[in-house]
């Protein structure tokens, strides 16, 4: 299986190249903002109490985001492999993660980390704000985003890199050009 955890900021690009990933490498897409606004489209009480703290740009408890990949994983098994999009966001939850795939005689393939500056996330994300109304893509919200991904999502790099995972990638530029940097590191993951 190749299993790939795209990681990066808010507004990174982490949905964009999710989609183009899938398309070539046929991969089963997970991405915990997506299950949780379904949760909130769907009015849950899961979403309900997960609408509150994304409106505040906070982290929804890893307990429950956990329970949702576990839930994935078990339903796709048998599949070519996982992308990973927006989770793990924190070093339990990357624990978590290890431990879930293990059970699976699996591991993550590489940890993609997109890399933008922060005057382009800004950008990138009061754009979207105003063409799709997104309920966190508000200027006091995505501030606060960026400030807790750099505070404890951030970690989660080191966990990687002291297993050899983390591959960082330049997030800026045309969407095709830095898929082609994406697809160059998959490139010689697959090759080991
Ligand atoms: P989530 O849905 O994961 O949002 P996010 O991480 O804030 O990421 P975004 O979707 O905003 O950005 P992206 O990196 O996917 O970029 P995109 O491709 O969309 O999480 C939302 C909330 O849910 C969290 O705040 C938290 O509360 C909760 N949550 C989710 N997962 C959690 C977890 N694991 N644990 C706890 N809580 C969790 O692109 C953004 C925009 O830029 C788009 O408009 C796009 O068209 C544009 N764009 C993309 N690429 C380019 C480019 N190269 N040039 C110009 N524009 C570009």
């Amino acid at each position: 299986m190749l299993n790939i955890v795209l990681f990066g900021p808010p507004g990174s690009g982490k949905g964009t190249q999710s989609e183009k990933i899938i398309e070539k490498y046929n991969l089963v897409h997970i991405s915990t903002g997506d299950l949780l606004r379904e949760e909130v489209a769907a009015q849950t009480d899961l979403g309900k109490q997960a609408k509150e703290i994304m409106d505040k740009g906070e982290l929804v408890p890893d307990k429950i985001v956990i329970g949702m990949i576990r839930k994935k994983l078990e339903e796709h098994q048998n599949g070519p492999g996982f992308i990973f999009d927006g989770f793990p966001r924190t070093v339990e939850q990357a624990r978590a993660l290890r431990k879930a795939l293990t059970d699976y005689d699996e591991r993550v393939s590489v940890m993609i980390s997109l890399e933008v500056p922060r005057e382009e996330l800004v950008k990138r994300l009061l754009n979207r704000g105003k063409e799709t109304g997104r309920s966190d893509d508000n200027l006091e919200t995505i501030n606060k985003r960026i400030d807790v991904y750099n505070k404890q999502t951030i970690p989660v790099t080191y966990y990687y890199d002291k297993m050899h995972k983390h591959a960082p990638v330049e997030g800026t530029g045309s969407i095709d050009k830095i898929f082609s940097r994406i697809e160059e590191v998959i490139g010689k993951v697959k090759e080991n």
